[in-house]
């Protein structure tokens, strides 16, 4: 990748514009805002606006105080969510402490480096099956055939649902996280404001949890589903938290694979590296995570006056952090615009920069993006791209929606 180091007036810079995310990151957007105005106000066209914290250090600092950066005045989200639905679509990324430690609590022991090991022999034969039918072809869209289908497959299983059943909860995944590209217009309605992600799909997920949730009381299992099943949850902290569970490692997963097969391909001595020392696995997820940075940022609102990096914060503002920007930064990161699979240290951000919030599925991540990169480099001899990738139009999720690519399997 070139190096970003030209800067761009501060005036020509906007981060709510979806389409700046488009053709690619706009780095040199990050770099003059970490340069030249590292909390920086952010217009929106309905005449809000919004902070744009963009250095590393600052941004762990908003992520380590949620009694100043609180979660739940606002949400998480960009867009402003009318009052009267928040209370209904709220999980416990959208929540503080006490409540929100509490939810947490139920569920963190299973999710921990050493407790995901369990799932492990799961995730290889779920990634060998991906395999077995992609690799019929020697041409194919890799996003479609591997790099979507592995996560929501992993998470089936990891939650136990039926095989037959499979193909109900990815499609329901998919319809679920609408976003700004209008390919995947979620069916957002007024009748649906009430819901996450305002989609009707919510419903069927809430349905679909619930009828795990019975099945569990009625034949506990040693597993999330039945743990959860029998917290002392309300239904609708029930339903929510499932539903937190089915897409939070979703889009995120897939497009940690896919930006790390390009990055492979773009970048053919650091495949060759990691073809033949796979004991730098662990560092080239991590290399792939930062890369990608999957999730660019997001919100907090201030809940009283206060300062950051000399600049003042209004009680009620909208204070967005930017993890692709902290993952480039200069000042933690050397070269940080080379891949780098053996990258030692490598603190990036993707999961959070730390505090109560960090990412519960991090080591999750962490351990499938490593198995699926372990069989892919056993099973394929070479591989490169047919076509150009086409990413996604957001400003919230770093996608690629799909990578047409040829191999030649082992
Ligand atoms: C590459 C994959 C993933 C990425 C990049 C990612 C990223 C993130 C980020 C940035 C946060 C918010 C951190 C913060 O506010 O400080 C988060 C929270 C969360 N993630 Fe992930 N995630 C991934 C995979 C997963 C998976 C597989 C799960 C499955 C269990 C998961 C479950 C969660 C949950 C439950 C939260 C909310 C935590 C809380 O509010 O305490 N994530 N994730």
């Amino acid at each position: 990748m070139t190096e970003p180091t030209t800067t761009v007036p501060l005036s020509e810079i906007d981060l709510s514009d979806h389409d700046a995310f488009v053709e690619r990151v706009p780095h040199e957007w990050f770099t003059t805002l970490r340069r030249e105005d590292p909390v920086h106000w952010n217009d929106e066209t309905d005449g809000s606006g919004f902070w744009a914290v963009t250095r590393y250090e600052d941004i762990r600092a908003v992520h380590r105080n949620p009694g100043v950066f609180s979660s739940e005045l606002g949400g998480t989200s960009l867009e402003d969510i009318d009052p009267e639905y928040i209370e209904g679509r709220k999980s416990m990324l959208d929540m503080d402490p006490p409540r929100h430690d509490e939810l947490r609590g139920m569920l963190n022991r299973r999710f921990t480096a050493r407790a995901v090991r369990v799932w492990e022999d799961k995730i290889r034969n779920v990634t060998e099956e991906v395999l077995d039918l992609a690799l019929e072809k020697d041409e194919f869209e890799f996003v479609g055939e591997i790099s979507s289908e592995i996560p929501m497959q992993v998470f089936a299983e990891i939650l136990g649902v039926p095989h037959e059943e499979r193909r109900t909860i990815i499609d329901l995944g998919d319809r679920l996280l609408g976003n700004q590209d209008p390919e995947y217009a979620s069916g957002e309605d007024d009748a649906h404001r009430h819901l996450p992600f305002s989609s009707p799909a919510a419903m069927e997920m809430f349905e679909f949890g619930r009828g795990l949730a019975a099945e569990r009381r009625k034949a506990p299992r040693d597993d999330v589903v039945t743990q959860l099943a029998t917290e002392p949850l309300t239904q609708q902290e029930y339903d929510v938290y499932f539903l937190l569970l089915a897409t939070a490692g979703n889009e995120t997963t897939r497009h940690t694979i896919t930006h790390g097969m390009l990055a492979l391909m773009e970048n053919p001595d650091q495949l060759e590296r990691l073809r033949s020392d796979r004991s730098l696995l662990d560092s080239a997820a991590n290399e792939m995570l930062r890369w990608a940075t999957p999730v660019y940022h997001f919100r907090r609102t201030a809940a009283e006056d206060t300062e950051l990096a000399d600049t003042k914060i209004s009680a009620g503002d909208k204070v967005t952090t930017w993890f692709v920007s902290a993952n480039f930064d200069e000042s933690v990161f050397d070269d940080p615009h080379t891949f780098d699979v053996g990258r030692d240290p490598n603190r990036h951000v993707s999961f959070g920069p730390g505090g109560v919030h960090t990412c519960m599925g991090s080591h999750l991540a962490r351990l499938e993006v490593g198995i699926v990169f372990d069989i892919l480099l056993d099973r394929i001899d070479e591989i490169e791209l047919t076509g150009p990738p086409e990413r996604l139009r957001s400003n919230f999720f770093n996608g690629i929606k799909r990578m047409p690519v040829r191999v030649s399997p082992k």
